[in-house]
């Protein structure tokens, strides 16, 4: 009977109703938090013992105590129940049962309303640490696949229509910038994330004499949270992570796009590793990128969680709300289809062959020097919306005439515009476009072997630390 009787009983007379028990529970879930649990109880009852509101010995006991739990638990040796709610009375009655009346005293000054608040940060605080591990494991990939093929000249687009030529190597490094900005995110959401909410109890702290700033520093929190009903009501820190973790998904989902249409035999740019693909079920021939449709796809369902979030909070009246108990559904839910989606994106990416040949084909189409060629009549002194002007008729010639630019002869190119001297066909063909790029941020060979590097080293002696 103590085991499944509920430490609020007090009050009831009636047994709780089996589907109410059911429909409440959130131990099903919740019971990931254990570790943040215990963590966050030995720390309270040390201070607890601190203020002198426990006996060293009780507090020994209930750490022993806890320690014990945490034990059963990691090797699946402890029985959850559901009739006890939640991860944090299913730990707290055990430890009554071990540590009988000091383990009814660790409640002392603590509601679950700020002890789930407490858990939530400190499982918010090691998922962050986790996901930027992954994206580093990613980066590095991208900037290894680039350094490989430092001169590998790529069609750039726009609108999905051929552009200007650039180096892969440059468009491999825009997803490493894009993912060193949603570790920028993470990092500094850190500032928010990690504060203390114990002390503010249920929701007005409390009449005894506790030290919120221990617990804090047991715990390795910046600071304690100055508002104790803010402490319990917040779960902004729960939606700016849901929120990074979208940004982080929608550029995956940008690359895992590009790679599904790179994989398609109209670019004919990339091959992915066998292990990496899948086949289909009645066409014998096919070999699919689901990994790479899928990674798209996970994108939709960390957006979904994101406005679950939203949802659950929006116009909740201040303070904690058994609402609240959801948002460890959604935010679960983002952690591991983020960090599977990170783990799988590095093998994928490793497991990638560009096709130099076919790449180098795609570049002879598209009149990817056409810019070029209007800024070479820029340095000649052309007004650059005239020389857009003369070499547009030029590529409308051109397409006409099924050439390529620079095939072209001189007296051709002079009819267009007399500024033309035989000096233009060091500025056509995709090569010479290259190598006049100019400034740090362009796909300038010498620019983009510098950040390759830096990447390099930078990530390098990250996996190394
Ligand atoms: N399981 C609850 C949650 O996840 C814990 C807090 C419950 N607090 C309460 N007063 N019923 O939010």
């Amino acid at each position: 009977m103590e085991d499944t009787k509920k430490p609020w009983a007090g009050r009831f007379e009636k047994p709780t109703e089996p589907s109410v028990e059911d429909f409440t529970e959130s131990i099903s879930f919740d019971k990931q938090l254990y570790k943040y649990d215990i963590q966050g109880s030995i720390a309270h009852a040390t201070m607890l013992a601190a203020s002198g509101l426990l006996t060293e010995e009780e507090k020994e006991a209930i750490i022993l105590g806890l320690k014990e739990i945490e034990k059963e638990i990691d090797q699946g040796n402890f029985s959850f129940k559901k009739g006890l709610e939640d991860i944090h009375m299913n730990i707290e009655v055990a430890l009554i049962r071990k540590a009988g009346e000091a383990g009814r005293k660790l409640h002392t000054a603590r509601s679950r309303n700020d002890q789930v608040a407490l858990d939530l940060r400190l499982w918010t605080r090691e998922t962050i640490t986790q996901v930027s591990t992954l994206i580093e494991g990613v980066q590095l990939e991208l900037a290894q696949k680039a350094r490989a093929h430092l001169d590998l000249i790529f069609p750039g687009f726009t609108h999905l229509q051929h552009a200007q030529p650039v180096l892969l190597a440059h468009h491999l490094l825009a997803y490493v910038e894009m993912l060193e900005r949603d570790k920028e995110r993470l990092a500094d959401s850190m500032t928010r994330v990690n504060r203390s909410p114990l002390g503010a109890c249920a929701l007005a702290g409390t009449t005894l004499p506790i030290d919120p700033e221990t617990t804090a520093r047991l715990l390795g929190f910046s600071q304690v949270c100055a508002n104790s009903i803010d402490a319990v009501s917040d779960r902004d820190f729960c939606l700016e992570f849901a929120s990074n973790m979208a940004i982080l998904s929608m550029h995956l989902s940008r690359l895992a796009e590009e790679w599904v249409l790179w994989i398609s035999p109209e670019f004919n740019f990339i091959e992915l590793d066998e292990s990496l693909c899948t086949g289909s079920s009645i066409m014998p021939q096919k070999r699919n990128p689901d990994v790479l449709e899928l990674l798209r796809a996970k994108c939709a369902r960390v957006y979904g969680n994101l406005f679950f979030l939203f949802s659950l909070m929006k116009a909740l009246p201040l303070s904690y709300n058994r609402d609240m108990q959801e948002d460890k559904v959604a935010v679960f839910d983002i952690a591991s289809t983020v960090t599977a989606s990170l783990s799988l994106l590095k093998k994928v990416v490793n497991g990638t062959t560009f096709k130099p040949e076919n790449i180098a084909l795609a570049c002879k189409k598209g009149y990817l020097d056409a810019t070029s060629l209007a800024e070479y009549l820029v340095t000649k002194g052309l007004p650059f919306r005239q020389a857009h002007e003369v070499v547009g008729k030029l590529v409308r010639r051109a397409v006409q005439e099924g050439k390529t630019l620079k095939e072209f002869s001189l007296d051709e190119l002079r009819q267009s515009s007399p500024l033309v001297d035989k000096g233009v066909y060091d500025f056509l063909g995709v090569e010479n476009c290259i190598k006049h790029y100019k400034g740090t941020s362009s796909t300038s060979p010498s620019a983009v072997r510098e950040r390759v590097g830096w990447w390099w080293d930078r990530l390098w002696e990250s996996k190394k630390a």
